[in-house]
């Protein structure tokens, strides 16, 4: 009697909360993008909406035959795993073991042939959505109320252009942030914010804020070479009409930015745009049985939790030695997320895993730092739990991340490339002995928790207040109609510089009329009074 009375509380609750529950239509991602949007997900499914993801047939990280609360709408895409693997793997090679040692221009160049690769690949799985007729008329047939996508996977918002409904972006930024800046109209002012990946801070003397003018145009040249171009081609080709993607993605209703003030610099904001840096982080769960034995056996000296991502299994064999070494002197017991063969000096305080519970390790009270890469989503679950941080930066935004967290007092960083057995196992000690970084990681992990909402409840409201207003129009500044110079008021300055040098030129005037009459008349009075 009572299961069947909480049966019926139940599915009265479930009917109540689907009355007034949305469509949702979530665009593709990859890795840890796909990794950070899962809770978020999640949490709008637990309030009744109806959540919908397009799965390529080929990902590393999508599965849609994956047991799982939203649903799967799956396309065929003209990839194969093998190459996709192969791109990923060449990319990662580049800037792990390449990079350090190439001059600039090579650096381009490869940079520049890889990204050409790469976007044949976009172009590919785009064309496995907006292409196909079925998937189309599916989704047109699905009747959403809301297009969500990670906007470093292009066609979102050409998707939700076609289907005529509002748009939901979410990034942690982009290269230079020229996304933000360019198409979301993100006011950066080169002096005190610093583009993202330019591994500078806020505070710039005249060297660094020349270098971040630098930086700015050349990312926007880089991208309106290597992305924009092609991108307005194909999305002028879908449409029928001549396209600027930039615009399209202008289109947005909200961007939901993955970083905060624990992370990010202060910097000038528009209403449209939501700050929710650490959207996945959750409370720490307990551990497994025999991972919570083997960190209990740590006594007083707690462990080190160490991760080089998701990307990265393994590194090359004279490196894991290397890494092996330091560790195995420090008096920590160390949990080290590898599945690479194991390396020979591997000490007895180490284990090697092939997945560890990476949020539930670092929310251990027994845990004293972490070794990352550097990746968002792992820098913000260590400042979640407030611990201190080494990183060994690899790729992409990561070498910029570890600036923030140098420069915010939580973390020190070694170069992959160039460290020593010596340098790593100091740096670990650093950070643990040295009281400053985990005050600092504290301090930190208080400005995250100290907000009038979680960074997901804020995601989640937003995409909320998008769909019940049908769109969030209204947070939209005009500078999105505005020409560039109309937008720096050049035309208004040539006006008024205009006005001014007419003022100067009748003043002028005037003023060597009056002369003239005046020298002709004291000419006429003296020539009088000599007569
Ligand atoms: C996808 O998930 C299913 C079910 O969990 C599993 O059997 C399959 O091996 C997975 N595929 C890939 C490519 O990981
Ligand atoms: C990318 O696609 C274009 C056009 O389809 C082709 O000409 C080019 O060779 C491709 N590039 C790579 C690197 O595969
Ligand atoms: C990592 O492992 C893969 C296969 O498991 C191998 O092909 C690759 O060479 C390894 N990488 C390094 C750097 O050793
Ligand atoms: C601790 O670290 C801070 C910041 O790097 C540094 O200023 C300070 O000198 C260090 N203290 C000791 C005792 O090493």
């Amino acid at each position: 009697m009572e299961l069947r009375l909480s049966v019926c509380v139940l599915l009265l609750f479930c009917a109540a909360e689907n009355s007034n529950g949305g469509k949702i239509l979530v665009w593709y991602s990859e890795a840890s993008h796909w990794i950070n949007m899962k809770p978020l997900l999640e949490t709008l499914v637990d309030r009744g909406h109806q959540v919908t993801v397009l799965v390529p047939s080929t990902s590393l990280f999508m599965n849609s035959s994956e047991p799982s609360r939203f649903q799967y709408e799956p396309f065929d895409v003209d990839v194969s795993f093998e190459d996709l693997e192969k791109i990923f793997e060449t990319i990662i090679h580049f800037f792990m073991y390449e990079m350090d040692f190439m001059n600039p221009f090579e650096i381009y160049v490869t940079f520049y042939d890889l990204m050409k690769n790469n976007k044949n690949i976009t172009f590919k799985f785009l064309d496995g959505v907006v292409k196909s007729e079925p998937i189309m008329k599916k989704l047109k047939e699905g009747n959403y109320d809301l297009l969500f996508a990670d906007p470093i996977y292009s066609g979102g918002d050409l998707t939700a252009d076609i289907l005529g409904i509002p748009l939901v972006l979410s990034l942690c930024f982009s290269l230079g942030n020229n996304l933000e800046r360019m198409c979301g109209q993100l006011p950066a002012p080169p002096s005190f914010v610093p583009g993202a990946a330019s591994k500078l801070t806020d505070k710039m003397d005249f060297s660094e804020r020349l270098s971040n003018v630098l930086f700015y145009a050349l990312q926007d040249v880089m991208m309106e070479q290597i992305l924009w171009k092609e991108i307005d081609k194909y999305y002028s080709e879908i449409r029928g009409t001549p396209t600027s993607a930039c615009e399209l993605m202008g289109k947005a209703d909200i961007w939901l930015m993955r970083t905060y003030w624990d992370f990010d610099f202060p910097r000038p904001l528009l209403p449209n745009f939501k700050f929710v840096g650490g959207i996945h982080c959750k409370p720490a769960k307990p551990l497994p049985e025999e991972m919570e034995e083997f960190v209990q056996s740590s006594g007083d000296a707690g462990i080190v939790v160490f991760s080089l991502g998701s990307m990265v299994k393994n590194v090359s064999t004279e490196k894991a030695n290397m890494i092996a070494s330091a560790l195995a002197q420090l008096p920590q017991k160390v949990l080290w997320r590898y599945s690479g063969q194991k390396p020979e000096t591997l000490g007895s305080n180490t284990r090697l895993y092939n997945w560890i519970p990476q949020n539930d390790l670092l929310g251990h009270p027994k845990t004293k730092a972490f070794i990352t890469h550097g990746g968002a989503n792992g820098i913000y679950e260590a400042i979640y739990h407030g611990v201190p941080m080494v990183g060994i930066p690899m790729f992409g935004d990561q070498p910029d991340n570890m600036v923030h967290m140098e420069a915010k007092g939580a973390a020190v960083t070694v170069k992959f490339n160039f460290m020593t057995t010596e340098s790593l196992r100091d740096a670990v000690n650093m950070v643990i002995n040295n009281k400053s970084y985990k005050e600092n990681a504290m301090r930190l992990s208080k400005i995250h928790h100290d907000r009038p909402m979680s960074p997901r409840d804020e995601a989640v409201f937003w995409i909320e207040f998008t769909m019940r207003n049908k769109g969030a129009k209204h947070l939209k500044v005009q500078a999105h109609e505005l020409t560039w110079y109309q937008y720096h008021s050049l035309d208004v300055l040539a006006f008024l510089l205009i006005i001014d040098l007419l003022l100067i030129f009748i003043l002028f005037k005037s003023c060597s009329f009056c002369f003239k009459r005046c020298c002709s008349s004291y000419r006429h009075v003296t020539k009088r009074k000599i007569n």
